[in-house]
């Protein structure tokens, strides 16, 4: 079995026996990629797919190399056999909201984020739940058995049958896998993983796509749902995840602030659910604990301030109850000072030009702060009509009526334009007791919100949604 190499430029597809920095064909810089080429019928490891297998693999690709050796015929869709796609509670109603449900045996699911923000806590703790119902192998290549063993003590661990195995060589944990034959294997961290037939480094593209491909073969042919941690990192020299993200079936990330408690979950991608819900937990010292309310977390103090406005948010298809804080204050810059944490500073610059322009308040004097509680990213335009009042309310030292949630989208014209998912934004509000919220005009609620106990005020313009939630005309004393 010879164990050549070839590099394949990324860019151009052109194939070189030696490594060089540049690309002799198309010239662009660092593209070229280790690749074995020894063909993978010769190794004994990477077994072809049988067919029943193969109808029975949970909706991902099989390998080109599969699909050469055994010539299929098309077939019409009505003939196609019916599994219903049974799913895998993971032991953590937050990780299966995300995953769209569970896990789905056959499945790759990675696990992307920073170094430290809790990945393989998350998973030895899913992975000890999961192993009261079934078998689960969890493979630690990043630490010892000894040390993984010390984290599910403190993490509660009890007498469940996980199966350990502290490994870094891609062969030994093949083999592992195919003996074993686990409902649930994971992997942490790929890129800690080592295929011996590559001359590259652990973690290096070539390693880590080479790595996930052997395991996603082996894991659609036996039926195991494969969850795979993966670091996100800035340099070249370490492959992130995103050389994987074509060939896992799901993808989460795990972000959160390092200096804060709680983490987030989201789907970047998902085969078998909807993308962008979002998941809520809390670090403490023992472990990972879900977060069922979250709005909660979001929530500023009860006592309202100057600058404060309480805007409801969508992530997938929950609604967050979430507390913006603004602070504008004279500049001493020639240039004034606009920073915003949990909202894009353009967004930021927009919005204090429609209120400078439509009512006439001098905001380019002042150096303006905002802040999103609780350290959560707030993407969506709904969120506008919030930012626009709480500058507002921070510039004429306002503070806004108790209660009051503030939905719309703001328009460059200064109008307020309707937006997506408002009885479920109104429904959240509501069960945390807010009473009255200020809405674009025209939102054409449905009937599920005749049961929303909450008053609604529509304006058209954010002129008009201001003096509603304020109390006060802010155009009225130009500074
Ligand atoms: N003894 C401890 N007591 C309390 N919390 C701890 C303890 N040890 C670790 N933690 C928490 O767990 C976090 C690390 O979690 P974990 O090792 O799961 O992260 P990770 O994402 O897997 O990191 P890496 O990328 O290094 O593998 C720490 O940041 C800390 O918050
Ligand atoms: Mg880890």
């Amino acid at each position: 079995m010879g164990r050549s190499s070839l590099y394949v430029c990324q860019t151009c597809g052109a194939q070189t026996r030696q490594f060089f920095g540049r690309c002799a064909a198309c010239g662009s810089w660092n593209s070229l990629v280790e690749q074995v080429v020894t063909a993978s019928d010769t190794r004994r490891r990477r077994p072809v797919a049988s067919a029943g297998a193969a109808a029975g693999a949970a909706g991902g690709a099989l390998g080109a190399t599969d699909l050469l050796q055994r010539p299929r015929r098309s077939e019409s869709i009505h003939t196609v056999g019916e599994r219903p796609l049974q799913r895998l509670g993971s032991g953590y109603g937050e990780l299966d909201r995300v995953l769209g449900g569970g896990l789905v045996p056959g499945s790759l699911v990675l696990v992307g984020g920073d170094p430290g923000i809790g990945k393989s806590t998350l998973l030895l703790q899913s992975a000890e739940a999961m192993a009261a119902r079934h078998l689960v192998l969890y493979v630690s290549a990043e630490e010892s058995a000894q040390q993984v063993k010390l984290r599910w003590r403190r993490l509660g661990g009890a007498g469940s049958q996980l199966q350990l195995l502290a490994e870094t060589d891609l062969e030994l944990v093949l083999q592992e896998l195919e003996s074993l034959r686990p409902a649930v294997a994971i992997i942490d961290s790929i890129q800690a993983l080592h295929d011996g037939e590559l001359a590259s480094a652990p973690g290096s593209v070539a390693q880590v796509r080479e790595c996930a491909a052997a395991l996603a073969r082996i894991a659609k042919r036996q039926d195991t749902a494969l969850l795979l941690v993966g670091h996100v990192t800035k340099e070249g020299t370490l492959a992130g995840p995103k050389v994987l993200e074509h060939l896992v079936d799901a993808v989460l990330t795990f972000e959160g602030d390092r200096f804060a408690s709680h983490r987030l979950l989201r789907a970047v991608k998902n085969r078998f659910g909807a993308t962008h819900e979002l998941g809520v937990f809390e670090m403490r010292d023992r472990g990972l604990v879900e977060v069922t309310n979250p709005s909660e977390l979001f929530l500023g103090s009860d006592e309202p301030s100057a600058g404060t406005a309480t805007i409801v948010a969508c992530e997938g298809t929950r609604a967050l109850v979430v507390e913006l804080q603004a602070l504008v204050s004279t500049t001493s810059y020639a240039s004034p000072r606009r920073t915003a944490t949990g909202i894009g500073t353009n967004r930021l610059h927009q919005i204090l030009a429609v209120l400078e322009k439509h009512l006439g308040l001098p905001l380019s004097r002042f150096d303006c702060y905002l802040a999103v509680a609780g350290g959560l990213e707030v993407e969506e335009p709904a969120a506008d009509l919030g930012v626009a009042t709480a500058v507002v309310a921070s510039y004429r030292d306002l503070t806004l009526a108790p209660g009051t949630v503030l939905v719309g989208e703001l328009g460059l014209g200064g109008q307020l334009r309707p937006v997506g998912q408002l009885e479920l934004r109104l429904q959240e509000a509501a069960r945390l007791g807010f009473r009255r919220a200020v809405v674009p005009k025209g939102s054409g609620l449905g009937p599920m919100a005749a049961g929303i106990d909450l008053q609604l005020l529509e304006a058209g313009t954010v002129a008009e949604a201001l003096v509603l939630a304020l109390g006060v005309n802010p155009a009225d004393d130009r500074a």
